[in-house]
C-alpha cells in the first residue's frame, strides 16, 4: 500500500505530461494511431510486455507477477471526440473539430500509471494483469472488438475493472456503487407506411406523417403506463425523415431512436411493447409500420462481490470520505461487454473542481479535468487489480 502511495507521488508529474499530450493530439475512433504508438513507448519504457492480438489500434498488454495466480484485468478507453476544444489552455486540442471531451486522455493515461505501478511492483503480486487500452469506445465498437480479439481469454480474465471521469464528483472522491450503474443501450428502427398524394387531397391518401406523430406521443405511454415506475426506462425517438415537398404527402416516414434499461427482465419486454404501440397507433390511421428493435449494448452492472474490493481501494487512496454513492445514469458504455464474460467494477473518478472551473459536462467543448485526479485513478486501477489478486 505504501508503495502505491509513494508512486502515486513520483509519477504525478509524469502523468500529467503524458494527459496533456494525449489531449493535444486526439484522435477519433478506430484512428487512434500517434495514441497506440504513445502507450506502447511508454509500456515498453517500464517492461510491460505488448500481447500481438492483431489490432490496428489500441493495445492490449500484461504484467506477470511473481508467482502463478489468477488473471484480471484493468481497461481504459483511448478515444475522442468530433468537438471543437473552446477551452483555452496550454495544453487545447491542437487538431481542428477532435477533442477529448469526454476524458478518455484522463482514462487513458490513468491506465498507463496503473501499469507503470504494477510494473514496478512486479515482485509483490502473484497471477496476471492485463491492460485494455481500447479504441472505439464513442462509437460503441471498440469492446466487441477487443473481446473478439481474444483479450478475455488465453490467459481467461477473471474480474475486469475500469473507470469514467466524473466532472459531477469533485476530485479526491470516487463513485462506488454496486448494481445498475449505465443504462443497457438499444436501437430502435421504424418505418411507417402509408400512400403518398397531393396535400389538397388527404381523404385519398393515408398519411404517415400524422400517422407517426400520433405514433411517437404514444410511444412515451410505455415509460409512464407499462413499466414500474420504480424501474428506469427512456424511449427518445431522435430522427424522423419523411416528404419532399410542403404540398405532398409522402410515402413513408423514417424514424430512428434509443431505448435504455437497466434491468434485464425490464429490457426484454420492450421490443413487443414498442412493436405494440407503433402497430396499433398507425393502424388507426389506415397505415403499416415495421419495427427493428437492435439489442446493443447490456447495462453497466456492478458486482457485489466486487463492491467490497472498490470500497477497500477508494478508502485506501482517498481516505475514509473518499466513497460517494453516484446516482446511476441513462447514459451507456460498451465496458457492459466486458462484463458479459467476467464479474466486473466500473468506477466514476471525480475529476470535478467548482472552484477551478472544471464544472462542465462530458461532450461539452468546455469540457475539462481537474489533473490532481490521475495519480487517483492510477492507484484506484492498480490497487483494484493488487486487491482482487490478493483475494
Ligand atoms: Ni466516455
Amino acid at each position: 500500500m505504501s508503495t502505491v502511495q509513494a508512486l502515486m507521488k513520483e509519477y504525478e508529474s509524469r502523468l500529467v505530461a503524458l494527459r496533456r499530450d494525449l489531449h493535444m493530439h486526439p484522435e477519433l475512433g478506430f484512428k487512434e494511431h500517434r495514441t497506440t504508438e504513445k502507450i506502447k513507448a511508454t509500456l515498453a519504457e517500464f517492461g510491460v510486455t505488448v500481447l500481438d492480438l492483431g489490432l490496428e489500434t489500441g493495445v492490449v498488454a500484461m504484467i506477470e507477477g511473481s508467482g502463478d495466480g489468477p488473471t484480471v484485468a484493468l481497461r481504459g478507453d483511448i478515444d475522442a471526440l468530433p468537438i471543437q476544444e473552446e477551452n483555452e489552455v496550454p495544453y487545447k486540442s491542437t487538431i481542428n473539430g477532435v477533442m477529448h471531451a469526454c476524458g478518455h486522455d484522463v482514462h487513458t493515461t490513468s491506465l498507463l500509471g496503473a501499469g507503470i505501478m504494477l510494473a514496478r511492483m512486479r515482485d509483490h503480486f502473484r497471477g496476471r494483469v492485463k491492460l485494455f487500452f481500447q479504441p472505439a469506445e464513442e462509437i460503441n465498437e471498440g469492446a466487441r472488438l477487443l473481446i473478439d480479439h481474444g483479450a478475455m481469454q488465453d490467459p481467461k480474465v477473471e474480474a475486469v475493472f475500469g473507470l469514467h471521469t466524473s466532472p459531477a464528483i469533485e476530485v479526491g472522491q470516487v463513485g462506488v456503487k454496486s448494481g445498475g450503474l449505465m443504462a443497457a443501450v438499444d436501437t430502435v428502427r421504424i418505418t411507417v407506411k402509408g400512400l403518398g398524394g397531393h396535400g389538397a387531397i388527404p381523404h385519398a391518401t393515408v398519411d404517415p406523417v400524422v400517422a407517426s406523430c400520433a405514433m411517437v406521443t404514444n410511444l412515451q405511454s410505455i415509460v409512464s403506463r407499462n413499466i414500474d415506475p420504480l424501474d428506469s426506462v427512456v424511449v427518445t425517438i431522435g430522427t424522423i425523415n419523411a416528404g419532399i415537398a410542403n404540398n405532398v404527402i409522402p410515402e413513408q416516414v423514417s424514424l430512428t431512436g434509443t431505448a435504455r434499461s437497466f434491468e434485464p427482465s425490464v429490457r426484454e419486454q420492450l421490443p413487443e411493447l414498442l412493436r405494440r404501440v407503433v402497430n396499433n397507433s398507425v393502424a388507426a390511421y389506415g397505415a403499416t409500420a415495421e419495427v427493428e428493435y437492435i439489442y446493443h449494448l447490456p447495462a453497466v452492472y456492478n458486482d457485489s462481490a466486487l463492491r467490497e474490493v472498490a470500497a477497500t481501494v477508494v478508502t485506501e487512496v482517498c481516505g475514509e470520505d473518499g466513497i460517494v454513492e453516484p446516482k446511476p445514469t441513462m447514459g451507456g458504455e460498451d465496458f457492459a461487454l466486458y462484463m458479459q464474460e467476467a464479474p466486473g467494477f466500473f468506477y466514476w473518478l471525480g475529476t470535478g473542481n467548482k472552484e477551478k472551473g472544471f464544472v462542465h459536462q462530458w461532450h461539452n467543448p468546455r469540457y475539462d479535468t481537474d489533473e490532481g485526479a490521475l495519480p487517483i485513478g492510477s492507484a484506484v486501477l492498480a490497487l483494484s487489480a493488487l486487491k482482487f489478486l490478493a483475494k
